[in-house]
């Protein structure tokens, strides 16, 4: 595969060193005189802690420190902030409330002893009952969980609100028709392949803390240890490595790497803490957990009027849900998804549960996974009740292309978009008409054939600052482009790539603004001594936000460049053309062919060439790109499923997806983030799940029991594309990380249900496994 000057196919920069096994990640990093934590946890979902006794774990020959919360407490650590401004124990001191909770911190000469000593506390519990099902968490006599604040008297978070409730209701009160459906999107873990951990290391000679961590946000890592431990932010370096995928899972701040960071203070050597399996599905962030229940009104020929929604969203222990201040159920209220209505309204109430806290965007933008999920559930439902097609009753809904920019009925504005023509090629790909015929014969037949639409519109690259922070810290991101004096460049970025590829893709923005080779540029990220300030990757905000950046940056130094090729060739800045050809970019005088390539003007720029008044040498410049609104990617995907009728096993058979995100930068690695995020939707509709039994027992701490999605479980992806470029975005790019995860569940249910028809179901909840289809099928889609 040929290097193109810019956008275009190329293989991953970053693959060179991945493919022959000389990645650097965390549990990489192995320092001299390193000791090694492990943590103990909680057997219990809720219990009181009566006693914690370490002296048999401190006279083990090779520990070195036992940290209890009673330590912390005494260094005001033993709570700490969450991303939603909740507090969450480091290390509990009062009691423990979700089974798998940090309860103590061992610090050991290696790894074994340190796993070892953990059996040697003693701690003594009292245990108490657990609240597990969110829907009886605020039942009068449910035990109160939070007894840590002051005065609360029961387990809700928060009550939030969205959209004009007087005029839905009213639009509801006249409708022709409506449809009503509760539904479960269930607690699933974004299950990385690498588990959290972190290596810290404190010098007491320089007072500098050194902390390695997988971190999807290192720079905001960075301010809240400087504000949680009083330690100055210029003296702490957070160094992300190479990561193993994040999908969410890395944004927070775990108490194990406080543990580290305190081990390392405590004992004057590096400590390094490595979670396992187990640790990583029961105690860090789960996603989703929202019982909606939704409903439609629409005029009997199918036009959609209005919708409505009521959620309980379960938060577990303590609320540690990422999303920006202002919107404590993220971005739900985009719930109108991508139609043509005239009033909406959603009301949300989080709730504490006996689980490991969290809530995070898993492969999302805050909480849009869900509100398209439901959306994309109540169409089909709707269908069902209308007895229409559902591709037809979406295309009739559809907004159209010429109501861009739209600002929708719960205050979203959608910047483009052309969506018949997107659903349009998904249904020529996929052969549409020839589907339903051959489902019809089927029919006839016993089989079980269905086919499952899903339209969605995400809102990714969060945000601009007047709208949005997370704990006081605005979603502008920085930038720093260096054109070395050989035409060589190093662009330094805030966002932090876990698999996504962005030193190939933020290496192509800069080549196609210079006239570049993307091999000549250098990415720099996930190195808080090494980048400027921004908040990090997630909710597909890089390529939005950090690759906007990018771009900027490289046009102030393609208008540096301007300067100092006017001063080489003698004219005036004002008569110079910039052109790309295929030997590069060049600033050539209008009309005489005269020029300089980016690359002898770089040279010049560090040279003793006298430039006007005002221009400084050098070609380099830095930028903060503060994005005026989000982007607005959406798709189009069709599923096609055949179910064993004995057995009530989903296969997917086809899926087709048509993706617009504007520009491509690179259609290869689109195509792959597409790929990954449609096997993770296939997965959530079909096997994850994270299960607990009454008393809080965690029963999918493996993946034995936790099941991911494999090749097996996938057919062979039909991508399609259709390119809507973002008006606002510097390149017209949207983001697309997520936008599969986001868009095939429903797909994949719809599909389900399709199947099903034969046997009346309206709805099931995921996962469909094939336990679950087989209660559908005999008129028992019991709630998971
Ligand atoms: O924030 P995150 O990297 O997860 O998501 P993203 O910004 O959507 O980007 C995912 C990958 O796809 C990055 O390497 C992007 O640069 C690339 N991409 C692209 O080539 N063209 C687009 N229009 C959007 C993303």
């Amino acid at each position: 595969m040929s290097t193109p000057m810019g956008f275009g196919r190329m293989h991953r920069k970053e693959d060179a060193r991945f493919i022959r096994g000389r990645g650097g990640y965390v549990d990489d990093v192995n320092l001299p005189g390193m000791l090694y934590g492990a943590i103990l946890r909680s057997p219990h979902a809720h219990a009181r802690i009566v006693s914690i006794d370490t002296s048999a774990a401190l006279a083990h020959p090779k520990v070195k420190a036992v940290i209890t919360g009673e330590t912390l407490a005494g260094l005001n650590l033993a709570w700490m902030p969450t991303l939603s401004a909740d507090t969450q124990a480091v290390l509990a001191t009062d009691k423990v409330r979700f089974q798998g909770q940090e309860v103590a911190f061992v610090v050991a000469e290696d790894r074994y002893s340190a796993r070892d000593a953990l059996e040697l506390i003693d701690v003594e519990y009292d245990a108490l009952d657990a609240v597990i099902d969110a829907r009886k968490s605020l039942d009068p006599d449910a035990p109160i969980i939070r007894d840590d604040h002051e005065g609360r008297a029961d387990n809700k978070i928060f009550d939030w609100e969205a959209g004009d409730k007087a005029t839905t209701d009213a639009v509801f009160a006249q409708a022709e028709v409506t449809v009503t459906q509760d539904m479960l999107y269930p607690r699933v873990h974004p299950a990385p392949l690498e588990t959290c951990g972190a290596v810290a290391d404190f010098d007491k000679v320089t007072g500098k803390l050194t902390v390695w961590c997988p971190t999807q946000a290192p720079h905001a890592h960075r301010t809240l240890y400087a504000l949680v431990a009083g330690l100055p932010e210029h003296k702490i370096r957070v160094i992300s490595p190479d990561i193993g995928g994040g999908f969410g899972n890395k944004v927070g701040i775990y108490p194990g790497y406080v543990c580290a960071i305190v081990g390392s203070i405590v004992t004057g050597k590096p400590v390094k803490w490595m979670e396992d399996r187990s640790e990583n599905l029961m105690s860090t962030s789960f996603a989703r957990d929202y019982h909606m229940r939704g409903e439609v009104a629409a005029t009997r020929d199918g036009k959609i009027q209005a919708i409505r929604v009521k959620v309980l969203a379960d938060h577990g222990a303590f609320n540690g849900t990422a999303q920006p201040t202002k919107f404590p159920a993220g971005f739900f209220h985009v719930f109108t998804g991508s139609y043509d209505l005239r009033a909406a309204h959603c009301e949300v109430t989080g709730v504490y549960t006996n689980k490991a806290p969290g809530g995070v965007a898993y492969a999302c933008s805050f909480r849009i996974t869900e509100a398209v999920y439901l959306v994309e559930r109540m169409i089909d439902v709707l269908a069902m009740e209308l007895g229409a097609d559902p591709a037809e009753l979406r295309m009739k809904n559809l907004l159209r292309s010429e109501q861009f920019p739209y600002t929708s009925p719960t205050g979203w504005e959608y910047d483009s978009g052309d969506y018949q023509k997107t659903l349009q090629l998904a249904m020529d790909m996929a052969g549409y008409d020839a589907l339903r015929r051959e489902q019809a014969e089927k029919r006839d037949r016993g089989e079980l054939m269905g086919i499952g639409i899903a339209f969605f519109t995400e809102a990714v690259g969060a945000g601009p600052r007047k709208h949005m922070d997370i704990l006081g810290l605005g979603m502008a991101d920085g930038a720093e482009l260096r054109v070395h004096p050989t035409g060589k460049a190093v662009l330094r970025v805030s966002c932090q790539s876990q698999g996504q590829g962005h030193e190939t893709t933020f290496a192509q923005i800069v080549a196609s603004e210079l006239g570049i080779s993307p091999d000549d540029v250098d990415v720099v990220h996930g190195d808080t001594d090494q980048t400027p300030f921004g908040l990090g990757t997630y909710g597909s905000r890089s390529t939005p936000v950090s690759g906007a950046a990018a771009a900027m940056v490289s046009r102030k130094v393609r208008e540096r460049a301007r300067q100092v090729a006017a001063a080489m060739l003698e004219a005036s800045p004002e008569d110079l053309e910039w052109a790309v050809n295929e030997s590069g970019g060049a600033w050539t005088v209008a009309g005489t062919g005269a020029g300089k390539t980016i690359q002898e003007i770089a040279l010049a720029a560090h040279s003793s060439l006298e430039l006007p008044e005002g221009i400084e040498g050098h070609l380099d410049a830095t930028c903060v790109y503060n994005p005026p609104n989000l982007t607005y990617p959406f798709g189009a995907y069709i599923c096609v499923v055949d179910v064993d009728p004995g057995t009530g096993q989903v296969k997917v058979r086809r899926f087709i997806a048509v993706d617009d995100c504007g520009v491509r930068i690179n259609p290869m690695i689109v195509e792959g983030q597409v790929h990954g995020g449609l096997a993770d939707g296939v997965g959530m509709a079909l096997m994850q799940l994270m299960a607990f039994d009454e008393d809080g027992n965690h029963l999918g701490a493996s993946f034995m029991d936790y099941l991911l999605p494999t090749a097996m479980e996938c057919p062979s992806w039909e991508l399609g594309e259709t390119v809507t470029p973002s008006p606002h975005h510097p390149i017209g790019a949207k983001g697309v990380g997520e936008s599969a995860t986001v868009g095939s569940p429903p797909a994949v249910v719809n599909a389900v249900l399709d199947a099903l028809r034969p046997f009346g179901v309206r709805h099931a909840d995921m996962p469909l496994t094939p336990a679950g289809v087989w209660r559908a099928m005999q008129g028992n889609p019991i709630r998971t």
